[in-house]
C-alpha cells in the first residue's frame, strides 16, 4: 500500500497552513458555468469498492474534464487513492479488492472483460508521492516504457521532448547517462513526469506528487501541471488547498463518514468551490474546521 496514516497526518501541517487567507467566501453567484459544453475524458459511474469485503468507496459518479487538472481532496482515509487508483485499475494488482460500477476512458468501459489492464495503464500513466525513478540512467528511465512497447520512432528524440515537456531538459541535457537517482527529490519527480509523458498517455494520474517536496521544487511542478494540462487530462489528489486552487480546474471533494466509506460530496469549478461551496460539510473542510 502506498499510503500511511502517518503521510496524512503529516500532510496535514500544510492543509492547516493552507487554508486561508484564499480560501475564503466571498460569494461569486454571477459567474456562469464554464463547463457545460466540455468534452468528458473519463467519466466514472457509480463506482464502489471494497478491500477484501471492508467497503471503501461507495457510489462515486463523476465526469472528468478533457484536456484539464481534476483534484481530488479530503480528509486522510476518504478514498482519494482509492479512487485514483480504480482509473489506470492498479486496484487489481491489491489481492481481495472488488469493484461495481463502470469506468469510461473516451467512451471505452476499462472494465470490459476483453480490455487489457496494461493497455489501460499504458494510456493511463501514474505518478506517485514518492519519486520513484529507476535505478537506470536518466536516459533509460524515460526509454524505458517506450522500449516495452516497441517504439520505433527516434528514441533520443522522444527522449528530449518527453525531458523538455517535463522542464528537465536544460537541467539534465549534458548528463543522460548519469543516474536518475542522482537527481534531487523535485528533479526526480519531473523524471517521473518525463517517464510517464514518454508513452504519451491520455491521463495523467498524480497522487500527492508533491508532498515529499520543498516550495520550490513543489512550484516547479505546479507550473508544469498547469502546462501540461492542454495535452494532458490530469487528475491529482492533494491535501494541500491552496495547491488544488491554484492548479485545478475543477474539484472533487470526497468524505468518510463514521462508517469509514467514502463518498463523494461535491464536485465543482475549483474556483466556485473554494469561494461558494455548495454542501455545509465542503465548508467546513476548506475552513479547516476538520480534516
Ligand atoms: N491496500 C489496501 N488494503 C486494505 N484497505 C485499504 C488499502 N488501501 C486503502 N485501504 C483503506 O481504504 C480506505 C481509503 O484509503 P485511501 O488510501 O484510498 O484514502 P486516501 O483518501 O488516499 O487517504 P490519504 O489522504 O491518507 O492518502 C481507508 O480506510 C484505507 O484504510
Ligand atoms: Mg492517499
Amino acid at each position: 500500500m502506498i499510503d500511511s496514516a502517518s503521510e496524512g497526518i503529516m500532510d496535514k501541517g500544510t492543509e492547516q497552513e493552507s487554508n486561508s487567507p484564499e480560501v475564503g467566501f466571498a460569494l461569486d453567484d454571477s459567474k456562469e458555468s464554464p463547463d457545460e459544453m466540455e468534452a468528458v475524458a473519463i467519466n466514472i459511474d457509480a463506482l464502489s469498492l471494497w478491500y477484501s469485503g471492508v467497503q471503501a468507496i461507495e457510489n462515486v459518479s463523476l465526469q472528468i474534464p478533457d484536456s484539464q487538472v481534476t483534484a481530488l481532496i479530503g480528509p486522510s482515509g476518504c478514498g482519494k487513492s482509492t479512487l485514483l487508483r480504480c482509473i489506470n485499475r492498479m486496484n487489481e494488482l491489491i489481492p481481495g479488492v472488488t469493484l461495481e460500477g463502470q469506468i469510461k476512458i473516451h467512451g471505452e468501459n476499462i472494465y470490459e472483460k476483453d480490455v487489457d489492464p496494461v493497455a489501460v495503464r499504458r494510456n493511463v500513466g501514474m505518478v506517485f508521492q514518492k519519486p520513484n525513478p529507476f535505478p537506470k540512467s536518466i536516459y533509460e528511465n524515460v526509454a524505458f516504457g517506450a522500449r516495452i512497447n516497441g517504439y520505433k520512432g527516434n528514441m533520443d528524440e522522444l527522449v528530449r521532448s518527453s525531458l523538455e515537456q517535463a522542464a528537465l531538459w536544460d537541467e539534465v541535457s549534458d548528463k543522460l547517462r548519469e543516474s536518475g537517482l542522482a537527481l534531487s527529490g523535485g528533479q526526480q519527480q519531473r523524471l517521473c513526469i518525463a517517464r510517464a509523458i514518454a508513452v504519451r498517455p491520455e491521463v495523467i494520474l498524480m497522487d500527492e506528487p508533491c508532498s515529499a517536496l520543498d516550495p520550490i521544487a513543489t512550484q516547479r511542478i505546479e507550473d508544469l501541471i498547469r502546462e501540461l494540462r492542454n495535452t494532458f487530462t490530469i487528475v491529482i489528489v492533494t491535501h494541500n488547498m491552496q495547491q488544488a486552487a491554484r492548479v485545478s480546474d475543477k474539484t472533487a471533494f470526497m468524505l468518510a463518514g463514521e462508517e469509514r466509506i467514502g463518498r463523494l460530496v461535491e464536485f465543482s469549478p475549483t474556483q466556485e468551490l473554494f469561494t461558494n461551496p455548495s454542501d455545509s460539510r465542503t465548508e467546513d473542510y476548506i475552513t479547516g474546521r476538520f480534516g
